[in-house]
């Protein structure tokens, strides 16, 4: 009676050592899911020579060092001591999962709870402007934990922010109408975890987003359309599900689209050499995407002068805007209209000389082409010259007549004299 009661003493006071031992060596181990672990194994007492280790997860054997032997329950899988050569028996895991890990080293256990913990974005990958992005904080020891955003400057994210949405107990965060400024690492911290998960977030858009450009050109010059990103899609080596086109638009409708850029040293612009007087209207720059477009449009204003008999006139086409005004600009006087009709200001100028015609927004200069109008007065001077010319020549022809007549004077009275 007293030995057996000894017996349940021994036994119930080695049991709670076991349960002591293996509580005080269970470890918690939260892991970034695609972050490769290693898991040590602790020493046993007994510094054998020859130890036998044997790794378990979820209570089976997967990996053991015997006899100076390794032995790989699976041998397709990609777990595997740290370097059981230099007596390192750690436990190395590409590619974890979620279980219990157990060491068993000499009688000694160190046991794992590894945690696997993931940050996904939706949608994935580059995202243009203006787009919705979910982050979302993922575990399966969903408990409640202090959870914490940063956006790239490592500014907290409160959740009063415009853009910017908490849900599910921070498990959550939604960025609305993604602006390139997001472009970046952000940062979600499980607090009692000492967890720090970055996520890269990818916006790409137009450089310059303004709503759209109004760029104007003389007939016969070369105009340049530029599209640059923010990031140059053909420069990284992830894939960007999208093409960069440029199209003429025709009222809302596409007209004519051709790939911009297809090459990575190309620059994503569109040149028209000799831009002409019908190629003015609506051109656009897309960029296209899963499940949405960006688009940066221009508005092409094309402008010659021609002289119509006496009238210098200055056309323009394109969409002009309000606002916009023609003028007929000399040396010494301007004249200017803002309600031209059939897109052409005609003028008719009363002195010869170089005559500009400018294009002004908001008197703002946009283009200029000069014009040089010959004189009628010049012409009026070629036909005097001759007169001037023949007047000089009698003026030469008299003065020489008088010289002779002097001359044959003098050697007449020489002579008269001689004579007496
Ligand atoms: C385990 O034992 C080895 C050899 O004695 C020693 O080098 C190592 O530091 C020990 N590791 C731990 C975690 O105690
Ligand atoms: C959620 O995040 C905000 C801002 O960081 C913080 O003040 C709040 O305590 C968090 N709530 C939870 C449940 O973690
Ligand atoms: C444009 O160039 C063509 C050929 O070079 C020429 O015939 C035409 O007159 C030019 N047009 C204008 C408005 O300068
Ligand atoms: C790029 O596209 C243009 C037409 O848009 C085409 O003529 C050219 O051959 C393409 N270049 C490459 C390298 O695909
Ligand atoms: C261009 O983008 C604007 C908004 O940025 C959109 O309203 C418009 O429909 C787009 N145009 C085309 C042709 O996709
Ligand atoms: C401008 O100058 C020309 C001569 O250079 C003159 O004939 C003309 O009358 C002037 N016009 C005005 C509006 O002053
Ligand atoms: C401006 O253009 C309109 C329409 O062509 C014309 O009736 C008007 O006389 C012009 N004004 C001037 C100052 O030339
Ligand atoms: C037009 O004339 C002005 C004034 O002489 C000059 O400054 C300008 O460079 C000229 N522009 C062109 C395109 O010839």
């Amino acid at each position: 009676m007293n030995m057996g009661f000894k017996d349940i003493l021994v036994c119930f006071i080695l049991h709670l050592g076991v349960l002591l031992t293996v509580t005080a060596e269970l470890i918690q181990k939260n892991v970034i899911v695609g972050e490769h672990v290693v898991l040590p194994c602790l020493n046993g007492t007994d510094q054998h020579s020859n130890p036998t280790i044997t790794w378990k997860y979820d209570n089976k054997d997967i990996l053991k060092y015997m006899h100076s032997k390794t032995y790989k329950v699976d041998a397709s899988s990609s777990y595997a001591f740290g370097d059981e050569n230099k007596r390192d028996f750690s436990l190395v895991l590409p590619d974890p999962k979620e279980g219990i890990y157990t060491c068993i080293r000499n009688g000694r256990e160190s046991t794992f709870d590894l945690k696997l913990w993931e940050l996904i974005g939706s949608p994935s990958g580059y995202l243009p402007v203006g787009e919705t992005l979910k982050l979302q904080l993922r575990s399966s020891g969903a408990q409640s934990f202090k959870i914490e955003w940063f956006n790239p400057e490592k500014i907290k994210v409160t959740g009063n922010e415009a853009r910017w949405k908490l849900r599910d107990n921070n498990w959550s965060l939604q960025i609305e109408d993604l602006q390139v400024q997001d472009h970046g690492n952000w940062e979600c911290h499980v607090l009692s975890r000492g967890l720090r998960m970055p996520y890269k977030v990818k916006v790409i858009g137009f450089l310059n987003p303004l709503e759209s450009e109004t760029m104007f050109a003389a007939v016969n010059s070369t105009v340049i359309f530029s599209c640059p990103l923010t990031i140059n899609p053909f420069k990284i080596s992830e894939t960007v599900p999208e093409t960069l086109i440029f199209r003429r638009m025709v009222k809302e409708s596409i007209k004519k689209e051709t790939t911009l850029i297809n090459n990575s040293n190309d620059l994503p612009q569109k040149i028209i050499h000799k831009v002409q007087f019908e190629d003015a209207g609506r051109y656009q720059c897309a960029l296209k995407f899963r499940h949405k477009d960006l688009n940066k449009t221009f508005n092409l204003v094309v402008m010659h002068v021609s002289k119509v008999e006496e009238a210098l006139c200055c056309h323009i086409s394109g969409p002009v805007l309000p606002m916009t005004q023609l003028c007929w600009i000399s040396v010494n006087m301007s004249i200017c209209n803002c309600s031209f009709a059939e897109d052409k200001f005609c003028y008719t100028p009363e002195t010869p000389g170089l005559w500009r015609c400018s294009l002004k927004v908001e008197n703002d200069v946009k283009i200029s082409i000069n014009y040089t109008v010959e004189g009628r007065k010049t012409e009026e001077n070629k036909n005097k010259f001759p007169w001037t010319e023949v007047t000089i020549g009698a003026g030469i022809l008299l003065f020489l007549l008088l010289l002779i007549m002097i001359a044959v004077c003098v050697v007449t009275s020489k002579s008269f004299k001689q004579k007496k």
